[in-house]
């Protein structure tokens, strides 16, 4: 297959590009490098041995795009590209809304006009909102998004939804992402915030460089184990994987469907430090501080779907995931500044 990654210099969307090549597909990487870096082209390079294909381009920009599909014919397209801070949403709505959207539309209208049938969409379990019932099951009606970024991914779902509807031989897969984590096993490719991170495990690998002072536990009262929050970790790997499966999936099926792709496993904050401080033998300073506005107790996976339909499950365990997150750290103390 030919894949057209939109986004695919990010976090998840890199981590796919070696899985596709693993899996002797071919993919053009599609982005305008806003939230990402060209250096991680090279080093895409070193882990498959085959040059990338690589358009800088926006996939809101329809002449742009209309290039890139005359250019190459492809069997499908796995979108990533859209803005992703939750925070910054709430401050830049209309950014949010305006890029997320169009980068969708604009997608699809190319693959309309140019016969391309099949598209796997980067959604999120942040579409559940605050369900409080877990595992979530893709059948649950979302109890509303807390931020505009998690509205942008509910909205997307719907227009993927509509446009199933309206073109019976589309073939779509919303992947519904629990909590990325990790990375490549190189240690040469990963996350790589901008700024200060505000996701728990980026956190954890700036203090224990010594760039950030401790971490920031929010809260301790929360009904759990431990009374800290527990989420689904998903090492990025077995995330990429799933959207291999995902396209060789729509190879095969028409229609829309919902996935959740998370191990169906919830770790709390203080199990995540503790196995961070294990496996690396590095201690890591910690306070516990008041609950973060708009964060829930738990939060789960039910991951039959994906298993049933896509014959994929998440493999790596919490250790795999403390130990690839800080080897990549440590190897790049500045991400891709280095
Ligand atoms: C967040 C987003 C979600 C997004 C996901 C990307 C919200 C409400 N949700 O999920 O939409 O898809 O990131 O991975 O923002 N924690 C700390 N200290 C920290 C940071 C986090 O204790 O410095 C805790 C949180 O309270 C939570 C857990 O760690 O219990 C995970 O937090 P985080 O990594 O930010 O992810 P989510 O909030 O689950």
């Amino acid at each position: 297959m030919r894949i057209l990654l939109s986004g695919g210099a990010g976090f998840i969307g890199s981590h796919t590009y070696v899985e596709l090549i693993n899996a002797g597909h071919e993919a053009v990487i599609v982005d305008n490098l806003y939230n990402a870096s060209d250096r991680v082209f090279q080093r895409l390079e070193a882990i498959t041995g085959k040059p990338v294909v690589f358009c800088n381009a926006d996939v809101a920009d329809k002449a742009a795009l209309s290039e890139v599909f005359q250019k190459y014919s492809f069997d499908a397209v796995i979108h990533f590209a859209g803005y992703k801070a939750v925070g910054e949403s709430v401050v830049k709505p209309l950014e949010y809304y305006r890029n997320n959207l169009d980068t969708t539309l604009t997608l699809c209208e190319c693959m309309r006009e140019y016969g391309v049938k099949r598209i796997v969409f980067s959604s999120s379990a942040t579409v559940y909102g605050m369900i409080e019932t877990m595992p979530l099951v893709e059948t649950m009606t979302s109890a509303g998004c807390t931020n505009p970024y998690g509205w942008t991914k509910y909205m997307n779902e719907r227009i993927l939804l509509d446009a199933a509807q309206a073109m019976p031989d589309w073939s779509i897969a919303l992947l519904r992402y629990f909590n990325p984590i990790g990375a490549h096993e190189s240690g040469t490719i990963g996350e790589d915030p901008v700024g200060i991170p505000n996701n728990l495990m980026p956190y954890i690998t700036q203090v224990a460089s010594g760039k950030l002072d401790h971490l920031s536990v929010f809260g301790d009262d929360y009904n759990t184990h431990d009374g800290t929050g527990v989420r689904d970790y998903i090492h990025v790997v077995d995330l990429a994987k799933g959207h291999v499966a995902a396209c060789e999936y729509l190879m095969e099926h028409q229609g829309a469907e919902i996935i959740n792709l998370g191990t169906g496993v919830g770790y709390s904050v203080l199990d995540l430090v503790n196995a961070f401080q294990r496996v690396n033998n590095i201690e890591l300073p910690y306070v516990i501080v008041d609950r973060r506005p708009g964060d829930i107790a738990t939060c789960y996976a039910d991951p039959a779907k994906a298993k049933e339909l896509l014959g994929w499950q998440a493999e790596k365990t919490l250790d795999d995931m403390c130990r690839d997150a800080w080897r990549w750290q440590s190897q790049n103390p500045n991400g891709y500044r280095d």
